[in-house]
């Protein structure tokens, strides 16, 4: 029939909050596409704690094999986080013959071609929109819509937590601490928001979009960075005096080979706490928003912007790349990862990314 039944790893805020939209919205996904969605099981650490109201208490187990291996769930979601086990659960979703779905940067920006590799031998898809720019649909776009394009830069804001962090330090001349512990309540920090401050975050999120954009794997640790830990209400009081706002920025380009040939091509990547004036776009994106230029040869400059953190947007990308995946299994088709060999990697010393951005 044209129903298809999806399995949820871990129920933290975002499994929470997406479980909860899928129930909520599964009617108008149906309308829209004529397939009806069904939440079939839930995989928990502790079953036993009450959840939210709006889910059936029968739905938990306390065995993840119990989903990715399940013959009555056709989509799996993972949302436990971190790399172990999710990475394992992953692998035996796919090896099964499930189409994934996850919200896992760390995991996506370190072992990603493996799993692209696994889902494409499996024949299922692999979709992790939520990894990159939470609410913002910016994947999909560069695996499809652009997908003619020649892609020559990905620059943006992909922190929410420190682009919080800064908005508040800026506008409200909060401290540092005082501005992190707001970030961290309202659900945008990384469980360890060490991730977040030193710009380890953005640059798995950066990894993961330049890879795509430019077609080479770019991992994690390719990404020079340096995060906001130490700036202070010196820094913000002189941006500001000389028409600057500080923004931690993410950029990546493809530098062309010297004869301009794809063998020669490299790509650069950094994250850094730039000055941008007052009146760029990217000044103007403010508490937890994201925003992320991407500019080709064709199409010119584009901007993708909208929530970059918090439950309820990482849901909202989660649910769409769901009903994506439901759609193709019920066309018995799938998208592979189109990511190609190992980027070369522009040395970090031959950066030349000018700390001010007009
Ligand atoms: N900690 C991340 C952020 C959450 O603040 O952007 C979304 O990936």
């Amino acid at each position: 029939g044209n129903s298809v039944r999806v399995g949820l790893l871990g129920c933290g805020t975002v499994g929470e909050a997406f479980a909860e939209l899928l129930v909520e919205r599964r009617g108008a996904i149906e309308d829209v596409t004529g397939i009806s969605l069904e939440l079939a099981r839930i995989a928990v650490r502790d079953p036993g704690k009450p959840r939210s109201a709006k889910l059936d208490s029968g739905l938990f187990t306390g065995d993840p094999y119990d989903v990715v291996k399940a013959d009555d769930v056709d989509v799996v979601v993972e949302l436990i986080g971190g790399t172990a086990p999710a990475g394992e659960l992953i692998l035996a979703a796919l090896n099964a013959g499930k189409s994934v779905v996850t919200g896992n940067k760390e995991l996506v920006a370190s072992s990603g071609p493996e799993l692209y590799a696994a889902a494409d031998r499996a024949g299922v898809d692999f979709f992790f929109e939520a990894a990159a720019v939470a609410a913002v649909p910016i994947l999909r776009p560069i695996r499809e819509s652009l997908v003619g394009e020649d892609v020559t830069r990905v620059a943006g804001i992909v922190n929410g937590t420190t682009n919080y962090i800064l908005t508040r330090m800026t506008a409200d001349g909060l401290g540092f601490d005082e501005a992190l512990a707001k970030a961290q309540e309202l659900g945008y920090a990384e469980p360890d928001s060490t991730a977040d401050i030193t710009g380890a975050d953005a640059a798995s999120k950066l990894a993961i979009l330049s890879s795509l954009a430019f077609n080479r794997s770019v991992a994690a640790d390719d990404v020079a960075r340096e995060g906001i830990v130490g700036l202070d209400r010196e820094d913000f009081e002189l941006a500001a005096q000389f028409g600057y706002v500080i923004k931690l920025l993410a950029v990546a380009d493809r530098f062309p080979g010297d004869t301009g040939d794809e063998a020669g091509a490299q790509i650069g990547a950094q994250v850094f706490p730039a000055l941008v004036e007052r009146d760029h776009p990217l000044a103007t994106v403010r508490d937890s928003f994201n925003a992320v230029f991407v500019t080709t040869s064709a199409a010119g400059e584009l901007m993708f912007y909208g929530r970059g953190a918090g439950p309820r947007p990482s849901a909202s990308s989660i649910l769409g790349d769901v009903a994506a995946a439901a759609d193709h299994l019920r066309r018995g088709t799938h998208r592979r990862v189109p990511v190609g060999a190992p980027a070369a990697i522009r040395p970090t010393e031959d950066l030349e990314y000018s700390f001010y951005i007009r």
